[in-house]
């Protein structure tokens, strides 16, 4: 039984219903009132003041188009009943109507009325935080999917030409729509037939670009395409020896094996190491989608509670299109408010932080966390304690094994014949560079020899790499710390720790 439906038959006075899709939660109101005792639904829209659900819009006589004489109409009802009220959110504020709305409620005992807020934004004033329950309309499942899916299959004459469709191929065709509402799955389906002139499993691909462009406009989480594979990264030996033992930790065959999944891991490290680029590789290496989700941009001041749902609203998409890998760049800047005491932005930082954890602590569904960051001062504690991350690891400065794989790598990309140079001595000419820097100073290298018109050598990398200066030099304090803070905290993403731990500058 869902949660709504529980709240209802125990006579909640008050709930909010937080959904987009207004006519199947109505529906499934409707549903919920026939039962023992059946009650009556009333809804109010700023549009026609209240009717009665079911009929027609014309015999309404009241005049309760005012938030305020709608309530008071409620209130005065005797027969039980379920209330929805549709636009309310936007006059919640007023200080009249959360008055209206405490007395009407504190007057319901024993009656059997409920007054149902849908709202597609959380916006709750805290008058009212104690008398009302948040309730979050779950978006359709397969079961109802299918139901949307059926209609199109059965629909004008497409019967035959359907009927290849295999039962693997309609649950592929359901799981590419989960996700999306009952309208955006009828429109996906719908498109994809026009498209195709049918629906079989080879229309899949067309209803996972539409779920795309979904979520592209909803802004917060974005599809990353990703063409570096695992082995455009050089060194992190025993990070991808962590990840290539875990490529298929989402199957079939590991459950059966007994093995947990894996939740997220955290990558801390120098700036310009490769945190971000072996973040995005492992979706190549695992063959899961990459789905970005941008933190900052959840953030929304507009209206109390807009952020928190934003962020629900972007983790519920990503759980819909599980398996997935949900990076996360630079957490230490996203959640840089919610460590300190100081709040400066209302507690908002905070809320979204513990939202976020609380819902790592709690997703069953394979969605794995990969987040980055650099400044852990800035992270708050609890976002490190263990068991958050199945692991922490450490991105240290390359040292030189991973230097002179990191030169190869990036001569590789832009010179077929990178024989012709000394990679040793590049290497060894560089301690305490990053593999960022290292790229730099090679495309220096190259626009100094474009420059004069020729080849660029050996001579002009190390030139470029001279001229520059590491921000492990420029900021060794930093860096200092950082390593430092992580000796004793984070696994070494290297697989020989000795050498780094040599090291000086
Ligand atoms: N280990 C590496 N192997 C190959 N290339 C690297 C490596 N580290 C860095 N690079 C190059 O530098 C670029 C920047 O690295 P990346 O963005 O992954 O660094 P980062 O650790 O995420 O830094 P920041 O902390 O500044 O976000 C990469 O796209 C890549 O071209
Ligand atoms: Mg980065």
């Amino acid at each position: 039984m869902h949660e709504l439906e529980v709240l209802i038959q125990a006579h909640y006075p008050l709930i909010y219903l937080l959904t987009p899709e207004e006519e199947r939660a109505e529906q499934a109101i409707a549903a919920i009132s026939q039962l023992r005792p059946p009650r009556k639904i009333f809804l109010w829209t700023v549009t026609h003041g209240i009717v009665e659900y079911g009929r027609p819009r014309t015999l309404t006589q009241h005049n309760t188009v005012s938030p305020e004489a709608a309530i008071e109409w409620v209130a005065r009802q005797r027969e039980p009943g379920i209330f929805i009220f549709k636009d309310l959110h936007a006059f919640i504020e007023s200080a009249a109507v959360t008055r209206w709305l405490r007395d009407a409620i504190a007057g319901f005992k024993g009656m059997n009325k409920t007054i149902i807020l849908m709202s597609p934004v959380q916006r709750i004033p805290v008058e009212l935080e104690k008398d009302v329950v948040v309730v979050e309309f779950p978006l359709p499942d397969m079961t109802e999917l299918d139901e949307v899916l059926n209609s199109h299959l059965k629909s004008n004459g497409n019967f035959t030409r359907n009927r290849r469709l295999s039962t693997e191929g309609r649950e592929k065709l359901l799981k590419a729509a989960l996700g999306l509402t009952k309208d955006e799955a009828d429109k996906v389906y719908r498109k994809a037939e026009v498209v195709a002139g049918r629906l079989t499993e080879a229309e899949v691909e067309v209803v996972l670009s539409e779920k795309k462009q979904i979520i592209k406009r909803n802004g917060i989480l974005e599809y990353l395409e990703v063409d570096d594979t695992i082995d455009s990264v050089g060194g992190l030996a025993e990070l991808k020896r962590w990840l290539s033992q875990r490529a298929d930790a989402f199957t079939e065959r590991a459950r059966q094996y007994g093995l947990p999944q894996p939740k997220g891991m955290l990558i801390l490290g120098v700036p310009g190491c490769g945190k971000s680029l072996i973040a995005k590789t492992t979706a190549r290496l695992w063959g899961l989608p990459l789905l970005r989700l941008d933190i900052g941009r959840v953030y929304d001041g507009s209206m109390v509670g807009r952020s928190e749902a934003n962020l629900r609203n972007a983790l519920r998409v990503a759980e819909s299109i599980s398996p997935v890998i949900l990076f996360i760049d630079e957490v230490d800047k996203a959640f840089a408010g919610a460590g300190g005491s100081a709040d400066s932005d209302g507690g908002t930082s905070m809320r979204i932080f513990g939202s976020f954890l609380t819902w790592m602590q709690e997703k069953t569904s394979p969605v794995f966390v990969m987040a980055t960051a650099n400044r852990v001062e800035r992270l708050p504690s609890e976002f490190l304690r263990k068991g958050r991350f199945d692991e922490i690891f450490f991105v240290d400065l390359p040292n030189f094994d991973e230097r002179k794989e990191i030169f190869r790598i990036h001569l590789g990309k832009r010179r077929e014949d990178i024989a012709r140079f000394d990679i040793e001595s590049l290497a060894g000419a560089c301690e305490g560079y990053s593999g960022a820097e290292i790229e730099q100073g090679l495309v220096a290298a190259m626009y100094d020899a474009f420059a004069q018109d020729r080849e660029f050598t050996q001579f002009d990398i190390l030139a470029a790499l001279k001229s520059t200066l590491p921000l492990s030099r420029t900021a060794t304090e930093q860096v200092t710390a950082l390593r430092e803070w992580a000796r004793h905290r984070a696994r070494p993403a290297a697989a020989m720790v000795a050498e780094y731990q040599r090291m000086e500058f």
